[in-house]
């Protein structure tokens, strides 16, 4: 299967946005498009598994969406917690590590402690690593990094030991971010983490995405010159 692309990516960083919009077009509330966008959770990961990409990362809730309604703030908690905590879940079935990003905190006790009971379950699987950001912004995770420091006493850091205080120490930098529904900008998504990733903007809303845009994705990437500042 991989010997179709040169290249893959390691790591794939999902913004997932759209949703609100393609329920709009369908004349339907934006809950309904989070509640099929976790459906294009679901075939991407199964993409992943099947392509042998090793991690991937959804950002599902920024620390800048507390703006948005009561309603569907609570909608999109619900449909969290419905999806990872489901006895059937894709976790436990097909042996995928979950994690997470971004202060739980905030968070109703039973998405917490759902999320919080499928990483351990799921701590020893290897095939791929799937993270969820959540309430997740790059520029919190670098000010708790450095507040962190500050906090030791440190009074001189190196790069190495900044990244062992980010929230996805462990994790491989992204090699490729695709943000749907056509928007380009990052929305303060793993500032320092995409120092040299690639960017790909595909037009399609995020509900409607599917393994033929993931393969799509995978031909634009396996193109991609990277040269990290050097010569090629
Ligand atoms: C992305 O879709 C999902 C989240 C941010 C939780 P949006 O809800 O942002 O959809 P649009 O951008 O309004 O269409
Ligand atoms: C980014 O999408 C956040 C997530 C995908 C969770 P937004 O829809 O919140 O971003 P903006 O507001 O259009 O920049
Ligand atoms: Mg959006």
């Amino acid at each position: 299967m991989t010997k179709l692309f040169n290249k893959l990516p390691n790591h794939i960083a999902f913004i997932m946005d759209g949703n609100g919009r393609w329920a709009k077009r369908r004349g339907m509330p934006r809950n309904y498009g989070h509640k099929e966008g976790v459906n294009a959770i679901e075939r991407t990961i199964d993409a992943c598994i099947k392509f042998g990409i090793k991690y991937c990362t959804f950002f599902a809730f920024s620390t800048e969406n507390w703006k948005r309604s009561k309603e569907e703030i609570e909608g999109i908690f619900e449909l969290l917690r419905d999806y990872i905590s489901k006895n059937d879940n894709i976790f436990l079935s097909k042996e995928v590590k979950l994690n997470h990003i971004g202060i739980l905190d905030p968070f109703p006790d039973d998405l917490k402690s759902s999320l919080v009971n499928m990483e351990k379950q799921t701590k020893n699987f290897e095939k791929l690593t799937v993270t969820f950001a959540l309430n997740y912004g790059g520029r919190d995770e670098i000010i708790r990094a450095i507040n962190n420091l500050l906090e030791k006493g440190e009074k001189s850091i190196t790069e190495k030991e900044f990244l062992t205080k980010l929230d996805t120490n462990g994790l491989p930098e992204p090699d490729f971010v695709i943000r749907t529904s056509g928007e380009q900008r990052v929305s303060n998504f793993m500032l320092y983490q995409m120092a040299y990733s690639e960017f790909y903007f595909p037009k399609i809303c995020w509900p409607s995405f599917n393994e033929h845009h993931f393969v799509k994705a995978l031909k634009v990437f396996s193109k991609r010159k990277r040269r990290y500042g050097g010569v090629s």
